[in-house]
């Protein structure tokens, strides 16, 4: 469904990802781990076009989206969420799903218009499934942690993805918002046939949840493969795994 080919982005000299590969087959579900600094955020920004790459190719179900505009790149079927929350503050939850819906619609959202009724129905069925129902009218900047990350991936599904990037999904969160947050995104792959790529730091999420690990050292590709080849990689072992720097 995605191949990223050798893509490279540099930053004033400094080469954040580096000829970096990543193959993701359609309802799989994929973890990039590496360790802070290894160019995980900055390879989801190349795939969804908040950043343009120096090199290499992005290709989505066969056709090349390379240096496509963020807009683009959702309109294809790609939504993400971002490592640092990323929601209106001062909106409901309601609204906020709302407005992620009626932005792939191209509408501009206002909520005394009739276009809010339009949507309704699609966004309870998100909150729903979100697990946010109860909480449609309270406003973001008041929700826990958890719930905040959990409404952003609820505003990426308003985007009606067939791929959804998840940019650290459980960071922050206590053990149970975790727990509520991996159930979630194994829902979304089984029950919506989502294809997902996330990344994270928690390796019991990680070795728990995904089909496949890429490990990320430095911007580069050094393994791709299932959990049980990657917990057994000498390399991998040495350069994350085992190393001193989990975070
Ligand atoms: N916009 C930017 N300008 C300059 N340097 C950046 C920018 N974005 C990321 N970097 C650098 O690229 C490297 C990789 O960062 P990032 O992709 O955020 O890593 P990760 O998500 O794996 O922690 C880091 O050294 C970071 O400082
Ligand atoms: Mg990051």
């Amino acid at each position: 469904m995605l191949i990223v080919e050798e893509l490279s982005k540099s930053f004033d000299g400094f080469r954040a990802v580096n000829k970096a590969n990543l193959e993701v087959g359609q309802g799989e579900i994929i973890a990039v781990i590496g360790p802070n600094g290894a160019g995980k955020t900055t390879l989801f920004n190349l795939i969804t076009g908040v950043v343009k790459p120096d090199g290499g190719r992005v290709i989505f179900k066969g056709e090349d989206i390379t240096g496509a505009l963020p807009h683009e790149v959702c309109r294809r079927g790609i939504s993400r969420s971002f490592q640092v929350v990323n929601l209106f503050q001062k909106l409901t939850v309601f609204e906020n799903i709302q407005v992620s819906i009626l932005a792939r619609e191209k509408r501009t959202w206002n909520l005394f218009a009739s276009s809010s009724k339009l949507v309704r129905q699609e966004t309870e069925e998100i909150l729903k499934r979100a697990g946010l129902k109860g909480k449609e009218g309270v406003v973001a900047a008041l929700l826990s942690h958890g719930d905040r990350k959990v409404l952003e991936i609820a505003m990426a599904l308003g985007g009606n993805p067939h791929f959804l990037i998840l940019d650290e999904p459980t960071a922050g969160m206590a053990q149970d918002e975790g727990e509520r947050c991996i159930d979630l995104i194994r829902t979304l792959s089984r029950e919506m046939g989502l294809t997902i790529v996330f990344c994270e730091h928690d390796m019991e999420m990680v070795f728990g949840i995904a089909d496949r690990i890429m490990v990320m050292v430095r911007g580069t590709t050094v393994a791709q493969d299932c959990c049980d080849a990657i917990r057994c990689n000498r390399m991998v072992q040495e350069a994350y795994l085992g190393g001193s720097n989990h975070a």
